[in-house]
């Protein structure tokens, strides 16, 4: 009982589930891509940003409380080791951040739950910060 109400309230099923976390990504990387304001996270990807799509997809779509993707095919995300080799200070952090927030607003994410997920996104993009600045 509690598991279906649970599942009801997730992120994941109140963002649209599958495609709504489709569209989010979609839409955080496409104004990366092209909004010079993003330039500074922009250049630590690579050219190519079709991996970086589709593993934040397959993260997020469990991270929000769908299915565990990204762990099904490659086992544990380990998100901060693997973010080590790239220098992220507050400014990438911040930037990372910006880049979300707006891509939240654009495709609708509703108020609460926008909020809420910039809280949980602050935390997790705070922990992968690996310099003081
Ligand atoms: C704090 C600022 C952040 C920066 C500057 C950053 C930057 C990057 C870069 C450059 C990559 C490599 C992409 C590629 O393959 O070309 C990457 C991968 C990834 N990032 Fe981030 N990231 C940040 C925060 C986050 C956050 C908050 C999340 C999750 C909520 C996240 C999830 C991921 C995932 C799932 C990958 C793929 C990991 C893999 O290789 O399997 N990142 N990130």
């Amino acid at each position: 009982m509690t598991h279906v109400a649970d599942a009801a309230r997730a992120p994941y099923a109140l963002l649209g589930g599958d495609a709504g976390v489709r569209e989010l990504v979609t839409r955080f990387y496409d104004l990366m891509d092209s909004d010079p304001a993003y330039a500074g996270i922009r250049k630590l990807h690579r050219p190519d940003l079709s991996q970086a799509r589709e593993k934040l997809y397959l993260f997020l779509s469990g991270w929000l409380g769908g299915p565990q993707l990204y762990a099904e095919r490659f086992g544990h995300p380990m998100l901060r080791a693997r973010h080590l080799r790239f220098q992220i200070g507050v400014a990438e952090r911040d930037l990372w951040l910006a880049c979300m927030s707006r891509a939240m607003q654009e495709i609708g994410v509703e108020g609460e739950l926008q909020q809420g997920l910039y809280n949980a996104f602050f935390k997790t993009a705070d922990w992968m910060r690996n310099r003081e600045a």
